[in-house]
């Protein structure tokens, strides 16, 4: 069937490459939808009703709190978890242990960190793409490879810098991560910093660079400037936001930009070493 080869080429091409069950599901058969009959011709229709005053459709105070509670737990397991972890390698096992987040359910592995965790610098993405998740190690996939020229230009490289990402678990077809399944997560990657205390930290594309830094502009404006992640404990970590290795692939005229971020890194970095 060469119609279907195909298709499953398109999906895997654009990285729709993980079943969520075993079995397909009929999902016409699943709903009793009845679609609405066409609309008749419009001299047959009924004068427009009037607008009716808008009811208010509150729903009671219970359904409220049961409707947040299960997010708000997750989150609150979330930071009960990582808050107990005092070293890095607890802080993997809390992780794998969690439950809270459904990304965990698609993703084959947890992608916790890469590089050395005693470096000064802290390199810090958006999520496992498909390359990551099969290994679970960050960045090193295609966009990974790039990263590591780009460290290479500044004299860095795996073991001279502690690489990870907001969320450790591959989003299926390499979508964003939703705000919530950031939520869920920051209490792991604001402890991980904690704990690997770095001096400075480079965030790597919008998601991350708003997720350290609380900046709500892009990350074409955000980039260069340095800003601030302030820890739980309330230390200050300069944090550089810088174009993501993926984007700089599809948009290779935009990486001045980045060289220009990488060459502020390595003087602060220096001044701050030396
Ligand atoms: N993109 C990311 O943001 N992180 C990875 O680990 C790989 C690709």
């Amino acid at each position: 069937m060469p119609n279907l080869r195909e298709l499953l080429h398109f999906y895997a091409e654009a990285g729709v490459d993980t079943p969520l069950e075993d079995a397909p599901v009929n999902r016409f058969a699943q709903a009793d939808v009845k679609r609405p009959a066409a609309a008749p011709p419009a001299a047959a229709r009924a004068p427009m009703p009037q607008p009716q005053p808008r009811q208010e459709t509150t729903l009671p105070p219970s359904a409220l709190s049961k409707a947040s509670v299960p997010d708000d737990a997750k989150i609150g397991l979330a930071r009960q978890l990582a808050s107990s972890a005092v070293t890095l390698d607890e802080l993997r096992s809390q992780l794998a242990s969690f439950e809270g987040c459904n990304l965990k359910f698609t993703a084959k592995n947890l992608v916790f960190a890469d590089g050395n965790p005693q470096a000064s610098i802290m390199f810090i993405g958006e999520a496992p793409g498909r390359e990551e998740d099969l290994e679970g190690v960050p960045f090193i996939g295609r966009s990974g490879q790039l990263l590591d020229r780009m460290f290479a230009a500044i004299g860095l490289d795996r073991t001279s810098v502690y690489i990870a990402n907001t969320i450790p678990w591959r989003p299926p077809g390499n979508r964003t991560p939703t705000p919530l399944e950031t939520e869920i997560c920051r209490p792991f990657f604001e402890r991980q910093i904690e704990l690997a205390n770095p001096k400075l930290l480079v965030a790597l594309g919008g998601p991350a660079a708003k997720a350290l830094t609380n900046a709500s502009e892009g990350i074409l404006r955000l980039r260069g400037n340095w800003k601030s992640h302030i820890t739980t404990s309330g230390i200050e970590i300069p944090v550089m936001p810088t174009l993501h290795p993926a984007y700089l692939l599809r948009n290779p005229a935009q990486k001045r930009f980045a060289w220009r971020d990488f060459v502020s890194v390595k003087l602060r970095l220096r001044a701050l070493t030396e």
